[in-house]
C-alpha cells in the first residue's frame, strides 16, 4: 500500500521538505578545502536548529546499530551514509556528496547532491552532472498513470551512455512520516512495471552512481557504503510529490 497524501500532509511535507532543502544549500556552502566532515556535521546540527527542523538520521536504527551523525557525508569512493570525523579532511579535487533528511511537524525531507571542490578529475565532473541529470530524467517521468519502472527506465537510460556502474543495494523510496515508505525506487529497470503512480505520492527519487563497478563493500561503522574498486560516486536526490499533472520537486532550493 503506498500512502496518498492528503492537503494537510502535503501541506506539512512541503514545509518539512523546504527546511531540507535549507539546510542541504547552506551546508553546501560550507564544503570547502580543510574542514573536516566532522566539522561539517556538526554546522549542520546548528543550521538543523536554525531552518526549525530535527535529523531524522541522527539515532536512526537499523537492527541493533544507530547512525551516530546528523547527515550523511560521504567523500569520493564513499557513496552513501558516511559518518563525520575529524580525521577526514576535505581536500581540493574532492566529492563531497551530502544527503540531509529532516523532521519536522512529524514529516520527513530527503534530499541529497554531490559538491564538487575545487578542481575535480574531468571524469569525477562528467559523472555529477549525469547522476544530477539522471535525477531530472527520473522525475520527468513522475505523473499519475505512469509507474515506479518508468522513473526507474528514465535514470537508467540517462546513465547508459555514461557506461557508469548504477548502484543496486541502494534505491529510492517512499517518503512521508517515515523515512522509508513504499514503494522501493531502483535506479534501473523496465519502464511499464511496478506500482502506479497516483497524485499524492510523496517519493525520494536518489540515483547513485559510479565511476567504475556498481559493487559497493560495507565498512566496519556498518554505515559506510564505498565503491569496491575505489572509483569515485554520485548522489543526488529531491523528494517530490505526484500532483495530478506531474511533479512537484519539494526539495528545491
Ligand atoms: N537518504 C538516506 C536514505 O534514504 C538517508 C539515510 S539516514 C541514515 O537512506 F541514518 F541512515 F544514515
Ligand atoms: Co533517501
Amino acid at each position: 500500500m503506498i500512502d496518498l497524501k492528503s492537503t494537510d500532509e502535503v501541506n506539512r511535507m512541503r514545509a518539512a521538505c523546504v527546511a531540507a532543502a535549507r539546510v542541504l544549500h547552506d551546508l553546501s556552502s560550507l564544503v570547502v578545502p580543510g574542514i573536516s566532515t566532522a566539522g561539517l556535521d556538526s554546522a549542520a546540527r546548528g543550521l538543523l536548529l536554525r531552518h526549525g527542523c530535527e535529523s531524522a538520521c541522527h539515532g536512526y536504527a537499523v537492527g541493533r546499530l544507530t547512525y551516530p551523525g546528523y547527515v550523511c557525508i560521504s567523500l569520493n569512493d564513499e557513496v552513501v551514509h558516511g559518518i563525520g570525523s575529524p580525521d577526514r579532511i576535505v581536500r581540493d579535487g574532492d566529492l563531497v556528496s551530502l544527503d540531509v533528511v529532516v523532521s519536522r511537524d512529524g514529516f520527513i525531507g530527503d534530499n541529497a547532491r554531490t559538491i564538487m571542490v575545487g578542481k575535480v578529475s574531468p571524469e569525477a565532473r562528467a559523472l555529477c552532472l549525469d547522476t544530477e541529470k539522471a535525477l531530472m530524467a527520473g522525475i520527468a517521468a513522475v505523473k499519475p498513470g505512469n509507474r515506479v519502472g518508468d522513473i526507474s527506465a528514465a535514470i537508467q537510460a540517462a546513465l547508459t551512455p555514461g557506461g557508469y556502474g548504477i548502484v543496486r543495494d541502494f534505491v529510492g523510496h517512499g517518503v512521508g512520516r517515515k523515512m522509508h515508505e513504499e514503494p522501493q525506487i531502483p535506479n534501473f529497470g523496465r519502464a511499464g512495471t511496478g506500482p502506479k503512480l497516483l497524485a499524492g505520492m510523496a517519493l525520494a527519487i536518489e540515483p547513485m552512481v559510479n565511476l567504475g563497478t556498481h559493487k559497493i563493500v560495507m565498512a566496519a561503522d556498518g554505515w559506510t557504503a564505498r565503491t569496491a574498486d575505489g572509483k569515485v560516486s554520485a548522489h543526488f536526490e529531491h523528494t517530490v510529490l505526484v500532483t495530478e499533472t506531474g511533479a512537484e520537486i519539494l526539495t528545491l532550493s
